[in-house]
């Protein structure tokens, strides 16, 4: 595997990847890479010939008091990971390879990022399709594969290659979890012990709430009883519990179409979320 960290290299190995005429898979992370990043790599072998993975924790991403100077950073191990599931190419740029001075330009994806996470995190959406953008422009890929986990991420990249015309098929891949339900994370290296257990709280909430939606339950007593179980189990603030639409995140009243249950919220000091389907009956 060959680590690069600049845009010269970069492109000078994609094309001599590109002369066996194989489909190249885009996997971008932020590092601290666990089983869900690598189940991400093994669907891209599945969809391509060569597989280039990005690291980089993109400071447009992060608000003034969120979590970008203690965002776990080890890129050893995660680069030994990536090489031994057979990822060709490593693309690990610095900020300023990434943001040189002067960079002026801003992605914004409307609507599908206005709420939920974009409400709780104004900005952070625009930091992510600014870098995806900017990630796709330098690797080029046919494919590019994003975890379920992240579903308001990947609707708004979603939306993103489709408005821009951008000639690359967006695979999404249901959430990794636990064996006991939590959805894999970098963000679970910060719970300690007692808020690991208590994390549990947040899969099983959204479950009860599909199972009470599916027996006919009204949609915000559903939601407002998943809220309180969360806070009744260690957690010490829910941003949202929402049922929207599968598609644009809009939020739904009824459960009329197909839907996605989506939560946020916070145990000590880190901020969890999860989602999962919901089908009409
Ligand atoms: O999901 C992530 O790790 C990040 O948001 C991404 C897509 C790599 C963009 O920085």
């Amino acid at each position: 595997m060959q680590t690069l960290r600049d845009l010269p290299s970069l492109r000078s190995a994609i094309a001599a990847l590109r002369h066996d005429g194989k489909p190249v898979a885009l996997v971008p992370t932020m590092g601290a890479l666990h089983d869900g990043h690598m189940a991400l790599v093994e669907e891209a072998k599945r969809h391509a010939g060569h597989v280039v993975a990005s690291i980089f924790v993109n400071p447009k991403q992060f608000g003034p008091n969120e979590d970008l100077d203690l965002y776990p950073r080890r890129e050893a191990s995660d680069s030994r990971m990536l090489a031994d599931a057979g990822v060709a190419i490593l693309w690990a740029p610095t900020v300023d390879v990434m943001y040189p001075a002067g960079f002026a330009t801003n992605v914004s994806v409307s609507g599908v990022s206005d709420g939920l996470d974009g409400a709780a995190r104004p900005g952070h959406f625009d930091g992510v399709a600014t870098v995806v953008s900017k990630l796709f422009n330098q690797v080029r890929p046919d494919i590019a594969v994003f975890g379920e986990k992240d579903y308001q991420q990947l609707a708004v990249i979603r939306r993103m290659a489709a408005d821009l015309d951008m000639d690359i098929a967006i695979v999404g891949l249901p959430t990794q979890r636990a064996e006991d339900g939590l959805a894999l994370s970098s963000r679970n290296a910060y719970l300690t012990p007692q808020e690991r257990k208590d994390a549990l709280a947040l899969p099983r909430a959204l479950g009860e709430a599909a199972r009470q939606l599916h027996k006919g339950v009204a949609v915000g007593e559903a939601l407002e009883a998943a809220s309180a179980m969360i806070l009744a189990h260690g957690f010490s603030s829910v941003d949202y519990v929402r049922l929207c639409d599968a598609g644009t995140l809009a939020e739904m009243a009824t459960l009329d179409r197909p839907a996605r249950l989506l939560a946020a919220a916070r145990i000590g000091t880190t901020r969890l979320i999860d989602n999962i389907a919901v089908q009409p009956k």
